[in-house]
């Protein structure tokens, strides 16, 4: 995680590297940083929490310098305050990373044995102490940062400063993604090109085990044996513009509430309503060629592939092995080259999930990614990819990405379906004809806010929540669970209804809100009777289902949010507007963070 920016300039640095840090905010925000070199001397200034307490800082102790480095920090090793933060120092050098170094216990003893004194408890401090070491040993910057990478192990992205030196950046990539923005007369380093857009639109990204020497003429990019490289310059498609929250609270707020507009975009980039087709995209992979789908995501990514896997199974008849990417790319599972790899993530960043698309890689299978950043790591390594027309999401927890995400998957399930021959011109006209109402109907979901605030007024009360539901509603209630554990730190746990007396029924007594998302489908009557368990032993039923399943459950419950009535396959794209709705009030009446909740960041590039 944690954003770096570097920029060789023609103007005064800093406020250029706030800018862009504030693009990188997603990455993590428990401190922040700038360091600069003004008259051949290093100067730094660092503030503990969000990037206004650094704008503060340096409204009040300006920094000067037309070359600096910049970061945005998510704690790995060290509390997040002031001393840890990035840049870290050694006398003649700065430094900012993303990553971890796993071997700094060791590199930290042996420096300090040479008399190397330690500031702070990071991992990054041993990059400045060994460049350092290196400059003292006589060798030219360049050249010293070179010889300090060969010592590095594990994931980063690092930007190097230099006393003395007004015109060298030097970048490094191992792991964690680093791009270089070409600009007239001054060049950039960012973690990606979003933060880099209102400078340049020109970039290359260097590939994993790059580095380079950025200066005001240009860039040189070696690879790890120290052979110059050449990397392909390209057209950026990140937008320059600082997305606002208009007249929304939060980020999350607005990204709820975008939610029908970008369904729709997403699926009519896949679907062709007027036909009642599905459109000929391009898939690196024949669905009736292969014999297994690997899925593999993380979080709220993996809970959209876990409802994929019902639909794939159901509709195309194609086994799906979903798993969570952080187990997946150490199970060692066995591909056959008839199996093919999906990946899902709204980043296209997030570390397990890009080495469980290496692990498939060196498998040799196709593999296919659903990423909302087109030109992220996972979409260049992907051989085909499924974009979500999302836009970008800012808030941490997602939202709009998650619904893109199902319509994907739902549009794919039934391409699949026809090409292997299990769905016929008739039946996916209809499944293509009911997703093109998924709009109309997650409109008519938002309408349910003033409802579900007073449902989310009691749940501001509790510290326990259960979340139930069968079939693809199961994975809604891991999903509505993790909403509300995240932006409002209530916990909260989701089971499928049918495990509830297999344990977690025990958890059951009169002060515990039981969330039961019911769509009236081929399961109802079975989550009735679950339902039926909870309230005869006094839990307290939220029940979201439509006005039909809400007389044939016939339950006194606490509160039940009516949605419209709607096809099976709309059903989780759909009810997954109230729970994430629920979760935002929540947080809301609980006066959390919502949109960069405690310890979490938006992109997760280490493990
Ligand atoms: C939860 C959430 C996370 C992400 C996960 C994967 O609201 O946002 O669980 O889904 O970190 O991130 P991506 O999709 O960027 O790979």
């Amino acid at each position: 995680m944690c954003g770096i920016v570097g920029i060789v300039g023609r103007t005064p640095v800093a406020p250029l590297i706030v800018d862009a840090l504030k693009r990188l905010e997603y990455r993590g925000y428990d401190s922040a940083g700038v360091a600069t070199v003004e008259n051949g001397q290093l100067d730094r200034r660092r503030a503990e929490g969000k990037l206004v307490n650094l704008e503060e800082r340096l409204r009040s102790q300006p920094l000067g310098g037309f070359v600096g480095i910049g970061h945005t920090r998510w704690a790995t090793h060290g509390v997040p305050n002031e001393t840890n933060a990035h840049p870290h120092f050694s006398q003649d050098v700065a430094v900012v990373h993303n990553g971890i170094i796993e071997n700094f216990a060791e590199l930290r003893e042996e420096l300090s044995a040479e008399g190397f004194v330690f500031a702070s408890q990071t991992d990054t401090e041993v990059v400045a102490h060994l460049v350092a070491r290196e400059l003292r040993r006589g060798l030219r910057p360049q050249d010293a940062a070179f010889a300090a990478l060969r010592r590095l192990q594990g994931a980063f992205a690092l930007a190097i400063l230099f006393r003395g030196d007004e015109d060298l950046i030097i970048g490094a990539r191992n792991g964690p993604p680093l791009a270089v923005g070409h600009g007239n007369g001054e060049m950039y380093l960012g973690s990606d090109a979003i933060a880099l857009a209102p400078f340049t639109d020109s970039i290359t990204y260097l590939d994993d085990g790059d580095w380079v020497a950025v200066r005001r003429s240009g860039v040189e990019i070696f690879d790890m044996e120290g052979r110059r490289v050449e990397r392909q310059r390209q057209q950026s498609v990140g937008t320059s513009l600082l997305v606002d929250k208009g007249n929304h609270r939060h980020f999350m707020e607005k990204e709820i509430h975008e939610q029908p507009e970008v369904i729709a975009h997403t699926l009519a980039h896949y679907l062709d309503f007027a036909s009642g087709g599905v459109k000929n995209f391009e898939t690196p992979f024949d669905f009736a060629a292969i014999d297994r789908l690997a899925v593999s995501a993380c979080g709220t990514a993996y809970l959209a592939g876990l409802i994929g896997k019902y639909w794939f199974e159901r509709y195309a008849r194609l086994p799906v092995d979903i798993d969570i990417a952080s187990e997946f790319r150490y199970r060692e599972m066995p591909l056959s080259q008839k199996s093919a790899a999906l990946f899902v993530s709204q980043s296209g960043e997030t570390a397990d999930t890009l080495a469980s698309l290496r692990y498939c890689r060196s498998a040799g299978i196709p593999i296919a990614s659903i990423v909302n950043v087109r030109d992220s790591t996972m979409a260049r390594e992907s051989d085909g990819i499924f974009p979500t027309l999302a836009g970008p999401e800012i808030g941490v927890a997602s939202t709009k990405a998650f619904t893109c995400q199902l319509s994907i998957f739902a549009a794919l399930a039934v391409r699949a379906g026809l090409e292997r021959g299990t769905l016929s011109r008739e039946q996916a006209a209809d499944f293509v004809r009911a997703l093109s109402e998924a709009p109309r109907y997650a409109a008519q979901a938002l309408k349910l806010e003033g409802r579900i605030e007073k449902v989310a007024r009691a749940l501001s009360q509790v510290r326990h929540v259960l979340y139930l539901g069968r079939d693809t509603s199961y994975p809604l209630a891991l999903e509505g669970a993790l909403k509300l554990k995240e932006i409002s730190y209530i916990h909260a746990e989701g089971y499928a209804a049918g495990e509830l007396k297999h344990g977690p029924i025990a958890l059951i007594d009169e002060q515990m809100p039981v969330v039961v998302i019911a769509p009236q489908d081929r399961v109802f009557d079975k989550t009735v009777s679950n339902m039926q368990e909870v309230s005869a032993r006094g839990g307290r039923i939220v029940l979201i289902t439509d006005e039909e399943g809400a007389a044939r459950a016939s339950l006194d419950c606490f509160e039940t949010i009516v949605m419209p009535k709607m096809p099976e396959l709309l059903a989780p794209i759909v009810y997954a507007l109230p729970v994430q709705m629920l979760a935002y009030h929540t947080a809301v009446v609980m006066g959390t963070d919502v949109d960069q909740p405690r310890n979490l960041a938006k992109s997760v590039t280490v493990e």
